[in-house]
């Protein structure tokens, strides 16, 4: 069995070594497990939501994309895309939407945070929220629910979204399933351990705080970033606590184990800070130095870019396009023509396949199903006390006896000279349950004896 693995990448900004070693570092090997079958794309209508400078938006696409590819993410392998390339994803967001309970998400973390900020301001609740922001969680949904991924890669602070998918997709199976189960639940894969960089300042790398080491500025940038973290005031020859340390564990995140041991040793028995600081440049440069130059390559070569993109939206639509069709259906967006066909090809089936089966009931009674050829249960009998009884009503329905129906609600039951003997499954409206009258009587005065 292959896992669906997908994730998504925000592109609203350049990215940097902790989104390398905490996202992309441990994205690009899960996708060179065997059993893994993984979707990554860029979430680039997301990225609509925070940002509304268009050459920003542009630029982070470009750079994220190339970013990957630089990494060594194999696109024979994995299904590597733009979100915005993918018509279905927007369509199948709508659908969702309509399914997506408003109480759901209200719930969700950034739009509350966004409220509670207004209302601590003393501003409107919701000044300045976008219905972008949100709904942001039906169109995450939709990105990991119209690829039926099993697993979603993410940090905690998404782990929220996932579960909402999960939520929306079985409300939907629920609704539009009738027993098949349209969407499978994915789990969200929470990334753990050295794999959150702690930045410049000790806190978690993030551009918000501004704490940032770049990837692939160039050396000379990375050395600058690397000289303004943040260390104790000890002396050279004085022993350091590689413990409390963030250029350690920063150090950590990329050495073997060997030159791990051997950094920690020399840092207690007194490396100076300015020379543990080349030191973990070296090892930065070691490991990004190649992946920079096909990155500055491939930057070059934006139109490149554009086709590998291009093929990997066509491989994703191959999945999408398809399954939207059937969902489209599942939710009664149906060909006018189609319909008329299989209307007719399935009163035929009807027709000729339906058949009565009678089975002995739990508590003894003798009763019996009408079934169409599909398996679908048209009809299922009344308890009879015996089975001749039960033999005798099933002969009358047969030989085309009239037929007394009479509907309750959503279903209707069938009489024979004032006898209840049958009873119709619930529908889901009443045009349905009309429909499904009509073809019963149609179908019974063509059954054989
Ligand atoms: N919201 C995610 C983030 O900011 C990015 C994202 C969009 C995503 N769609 C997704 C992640 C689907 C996983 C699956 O990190």
């Amino acid at each position: 069995m292959t896992t669906r693995i997908l994730t998504g990448i925000t592109t609203s900004g350049t990215p940097h070594l902790g989104n390398y070693a905490g996202a992309i570092r441990p994205a690009i090997i899960a996708s060179r497990q065997s059993h893994a079958d993984s979707f990554y794309f860029l979430a680039d209508y997301h990225a609509l939501i925070k940002c509304d400078d268009p050459l920003r938006i542009q630029r982070s696409r470009l750079e994220i994309a190339a970013t990957w590819l630089a990494c060594g993410l194999d696109t024979e392998r994995v299904t590597f895309y733009r979100q915005s390339d993918i018509p279905e994803i927007p369509e199948l967001t709508w659908l969702l939407t309509c399914v997506a309970a408003k109480g759901l998400l209200n719930r969700a973390h950034a739009y509350k945070a966004s409220v509670d900020r207004n209302v601590e301001l003393g501003e409107d609740p919701d000044s300045g929220v976008t219905m972008g922001l949100y709904s942001y969680p039906v169109l995450m949904a939709a990105d990991i629910l119209m690829f039926n991924a099993h697993q979603v890669p993410v940090g905690r602070d998404q782990i929220q979204h996932v579960e909402m998918a999960r939520d929306i997709g079985q409300r939907f199976n629920h609704l539009f399933g009738s027993g098949r189960e349209y969407f499978v639940m994915p789990e969200a894969l929470i990334e753990d351990g050295v794999s959150t960089l702690p930045g410049l300042d000790g806190r978690k790398m993030s551009k918000s705080y501004d704490n940032t080491i770049p990837l692939f500025s160039g050396a000379k940038a990375t050395k600058d970033a690397i000289s303004r973290i943040v260390t104790d005031s000890r002396l050279p020859g004085e022993a350091k606590d590689p413990d409390s340390s963030h250029l350690f564990t920063l150090y950590q995140a990329f050495g073997t184990p060997e030159q791990v041991a051997q950094f920690r040793a020399d840092l207690l028995s007194g490396l100076a800070w300015g020379e543990a600081k080349q030191r973990l440049f070296q090892l930065l440069e070691a490991e990004l130095a190649e992946p920079r130059e096909r990155y500055h390559a491939l930057i070059e070569r934006p139109a490149d870019l554009e086709d590998i993109l291009l093929e990997g939206a066509i491989k994703a639509r191959k999945v999408a396009t398809p399954f939207l069709s059937e969902l489209r259906e599942a939710v009664g967006l149906r060909s006018f023509r189609a319909d008329v066909q299989s209307g007719e090809a399935a009163k035929k089936k009807i027709t000729k396949g339906a058949r009565f089966v009678s089975f002995r009931d739990d508590d003894g009674s003798f009763r019996f199903r009408l079934l169409a050829a599909s398996g679908e249960q048209l009809l299922v009998s009344h308890r009879f006390a015996d089975g001749k009884s039960a033999g005798y009503a099933s002969k009358q329905l047969q030989a085309g006896a009239p037929l007394d129906l009479r509907v309750d609600d959503k279903g209707f039951s069938v009489y024979l000279a004032g006898q209840f003997v049958a009873v119709s499954p619930d529908f889901t409206d009443l045009l349905e349950r009309d429909a499904a009258m009509q073809s019963l009587r149609d179908m019974l005065a063509a059954q054989p004896e």
